[in-house]
């Protein structure tokens, strides 16, 4: 079914809401489209060719297949599939052979990609997902016939390893060049590079038919000096049987299919990692043993197995996301909140910034800030996974109550090389938390022991973590009262304390100021906001005395924030290592930033006179634009070392004046809080991807999910997007559009309900899971109105307040509520 938007441009693709899927129209889209398969420590990144890469766990350690960043062509290396009719070849996945199909198209679809593709009659598609709980990706092709006369095709697949370390693959080639081993058995490739020394796991692509040839080096497949669009194999019709001994091992099968007219044949790719104890390595000298592999393959040895698995998947995915749905008189927010938002969620969750088109899964692991804030849109999914997040970061962090920036998912430790002083990381700690227990009701992750920085010996409980992280805020004060930032807050990019005139130094680990000055009104906003939410749980937790401490803190730094962080027109942004302000009328570029003014008013500071309403009136003027809300205003026109990396960027770009869109839900949820519907919706809507498909042209990055960065008004070309998938805008969109626009609200007693809407909705009804009870909600806006008081009934009872308490419901409830 093709959207009826008819504002949408269709140049490249188009929703298909009833299967949960955006379909792509061409190979050659402005950049590769990108989908993630595996939902649970295998996963696998795949474009709308099918480029990409597969990994277990840890993309860094842990990669199984090549991939070229930064490559040319784009989006070089994936899974690839070459069908050759006579002297004819093609890609059944559009690329990266370059010959014209007579129809091509791909479907992204929840955890799986599909690729429909024909040419001179021959149909193929391509089914490629990873089944729950198996380490393995499955491309399933199904070859049709559909021409008067028996045909004789030839299939080729093509994958390349890579030497499982991705950061040492593309640079150790002195060793690599030499250490390729693989073995064959039957149909079944194997790819045992390390594995005669310390490496306990191996590799293996099969396909469930009889070979009639294979090659495993790389070059013997592709011809000198060719690359993916022709190899020579495929242009003369037969595999070369190549052993792989050092150089570049890959696995191609060569498979020859006669088809009768209208038959259809189908072969079931399997591309494995298997991890086997030491014990049970080999199964003779020198020879691995394949029986779990073996074992693997007896699940997916049949077309019919295949489909059951993907079966699993699609109701796996569908009964997530029953658990929020919503329907309002908007479909394009529907289709965000029921669909892709909850969807970009999971993926976020689950890769925090580590592999994307944009993030090469060298470089950065598991962020501490980040992670915490993607549970935020994915707890009411899977809490369980969100629980075990959760306390793998408080792990991480440090016994003063600062945290590694970073970890490893493999090893579950801090990464040292980029190390700690990103002194917002601990509150994030704060809100994670809070938001889980809200979401579930369950404290007693609160007691759960968890060690401090990684080590054995330094254990205490989940609150102790809270409690340093607290206390590492007014532990680490300025000259004003005010937080001190460290190396950098939220933005990793203003480095008050970093002085780098050297290009071969990192921005944020060079530094150089004394470290006790600059300050940052973000981080100030933050403490208010979160310290609050630690003080309502120590009351929770009956911890009274603590909380009444902690709230004397609080009040200090409302205090100090309306006395030394107040400009006038809207809150200032930070004090430099010098103590001058920053964000600041006074200041010729980089007068206003976006972040003080989210997290003051967020946090209600100058709510009652009227700073708050003063500071996103400034926001409006200075800062919103046709494509969302800019970090900061004007743009930094040149390099400043006592900023640091934001003014390395040209201006509109990234954190100097681009499109931050991670922030703009902050913004969206203070108008919310004064009742602003319309407002929120604007801003809500101008950066949601389901409202940007008349824009694919200029934006370039999926349509279908959420991009870091839109370039901003001084760009070279507005509007443009960048880095898309993995960004914190996922999470703090979804809970901003659910908790503040629609106002389905946990918190401790229950699910509360108020609502800040578009006046023209009269009705809107959501479905939500919510502990344990199943509750059909309708919220009614008989006068059209934006917010304020609502009345409450559950089950045809009337309710006091509006907030519907959980202890007292399981099974299914209607609730309406409707605003008066
Ligand atoms: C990082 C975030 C950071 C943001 C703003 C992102 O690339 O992942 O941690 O808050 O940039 O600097």
């Amino acid at each position: 079914m093709q959207s009826s938007d008819d504002d949408t441009d269709q140049t490249y693709g188009y929703f298909d809401d009833q299967n949960y899927e955006y379909v792509i129209t061409t190979p050659y889209t402005p950049t590769p489209w990108i989908n993630y398969l595996g939902s649970n420590e295998f996963y696998g990144i795949i474009s709308n060719t099918a480029g990409g890469y597969c990994f277990d766990r840890d993309p860094k350690f842990r990669r199984l297949t090549r991939y070229r960043y930064n490559s040319v062509p784009l989006d070089s290396g994936g899974r690839y599939f070459y069908i050759r009719d006579e002297n004819d070849f093609w890609s059944a996945t559009g690329r990266p052979a370059t010959t014209q199909l007579d129809q091509y198209s791909c479907r992204h679809g929840m955890g799986y990609s599909r690729f429909n593709a024909s040419k001179n009659g021959i149909a193929t598609q391509v089914t490629s997902f990873i089944p729950l709980d198996t380490k393995a990706e499955i491309h399933s092709l199904v070859v049709t016939n559909h021409t008067q006369s028996t045909k004789s095709i030839d299939v080729f697949s093509f994958i390349e390893w890579c030497l499982w370390n991705a950061e040492d693959d593309g640079a150790n080639f002195q060793r690599n060049l030499s250490t390729a081993e693989v073995e064959i058995e039957g149909s079944t490739l194997y790819h045992k590079t390390e594995y005669r020394e310390r490496r306990n796991h191996y590799g293996f692509y099969s396909v469930n038919r009889q070979l009639d040839g294979y090659d495993t080096n790389r070059e013997s497949f592709l011809g000198p000096y060719r690359g993916f669009d022709r190899p020579e194999v495929v242009e003369k019709g037969q595999a070369n049987n190549s052993f792989a001994r050092g150089w570049s091992p890959i696995a191609s099968h060569h498979l020859k299919l006669e088809l009768a007219p209208g038959e259809s044949q189908s072969l079931e790719f399997v591309l494995g990692y298997i991890e086997v104890s030491v014990d049970h390595k080999w199964h003779s000298k020198n020879v691995i043993n394949k029986q779990p592999a073996k074992d693997m393959l007896t699940r997916f040895d049949s077309h019919e197995k295949v489909m059951d698995e993907l079966g699993k998947l699609n109701r796996y995915w569908r009964t997530l996301l029953c658990k929020f749905s919503v329907e309002t008189p908007d479909d394009k927010f529907n289709r965000a909140i029921n669909i892709w938002n909850q969807y970009q969620n999971m993926v976020t969750f689950n890769l925090s910034r580590s592999a994307s088109f944009y993030e090469s899964g060298i470089g950065r692991g598991i962020g501490f800030r980040d992670s915490n804030q993607d549970t935020i849109g994915f707890v009411h999914m899977v809490p369980e996974k969100v629980r075990a997040r959760i306390l793998d970061l408080s792990s991480t962090q440090k016994f003063d109550g600062s945290a590694y920036h970073q970890y490893q998912p493999l090893t579950k430790k801090g990464n040292a090389n980029i190390g700690g002083n990103f002194n917002d990381d601990p509150m994030w700690l704060v809100l994670s938390t809070t938001n889980y227990i809200k979401e579930t009701g369950d404290f007693s992750i609160l007691q759960e022991m968890v060690i401090y920085d990684g080590q054995e010996q330094a254990t205490h409980d989940h609150f102790d973590h809270l409690l340093r992280a607290f206390m590492h805020v007014i532990n680490n004060l300025g000259p004003h009262g005010l937080p001190l930032i460290g190396r950098a807050d939220w933005n990793d990019c203003l480095n008050l304390n970093c002085f780098s005139d050297d290009p071969n130094e990192s921005f944020q680990t060079t530094q150089v100021g004394a470290s006790d000055v600059a300050e940052s009104v973000m981080i100030a906003g933050q403490f208010v906001l979160y310290g609050q939410e630690f003080v309502d749980l120590c009351q929770q937790v009956g911890k009274i005395e603590l909380a009444n401490r902690s709230m004397k803190h609080i009040e200090k730094m409302r205090k100090t924030i309306e006395q030394h962080a107040w400009d006038g027109e809207w809150y200032l942004r930070a004090y430099d290592s010098r103590g001058k302000k920053i964000g600041s009328h006074k200041n010729s570029e980089g007068k206003i930033f976006i972040e003080s003014q989210g997290f003051c008013a967020m946090a209600g500071i100058g709510l009652n006179d009227g700073k708050v309403e003063q500071a996103l009136r400034s926001v409006d003027k200075h800062l919103a634009t046709d494509f969302g809300i800019m970090l900061n205003q004007p743009a930094y026109s040149q390099y400043d070392k006592y900023l640091g990396e934001i003014s390395s960027y040209p201006p509109g770009y990234k954190e100097n004046a681009g499109i931050f869109c991670h922030n703009n839900p902050w913004i969206i949820i203070a108008e919310t809080m004064l009742g602003h519907g319309e407002k929120a919706f604007e801003y809500y809507r101008k950066i949601t991807p389901t409202y940007l498909q008349n824009r694919q042209t200029l934006l370039k990055t999926e349509p279908y999910v959420y991009c870091q960065m839109i370039a901003g008004k001084d760009a070279a070309n507005p509007g443009e997007g960048k880095n898309s998938w993995l960004t914190g805008t996922a999470a703090w969109s979804y809970y901003a559009a659910t908790q503040y626009i629609l106002g389905i609200r946990p918190v401790y007693q229950g699910l509360s309900i108020a609502p800040c809407v578009l006046p023209s909705w009269k009705l809107i009804r959501v479905q939500r899971e919510f502990r344990g009870a199943q509750y059909s909600i309708e919220i009614h806006n008989p006068h059209g109105l934006s917010s304020g008081k609502i009345t409450l009934s559950i089950d045809g009872q009337p309710v006091e307040g509006n907030v519907i308490s959980s202890s007292s419901f399981n099974g299914q409830h209607t609730v309406i509520a409707t605003m008066v």
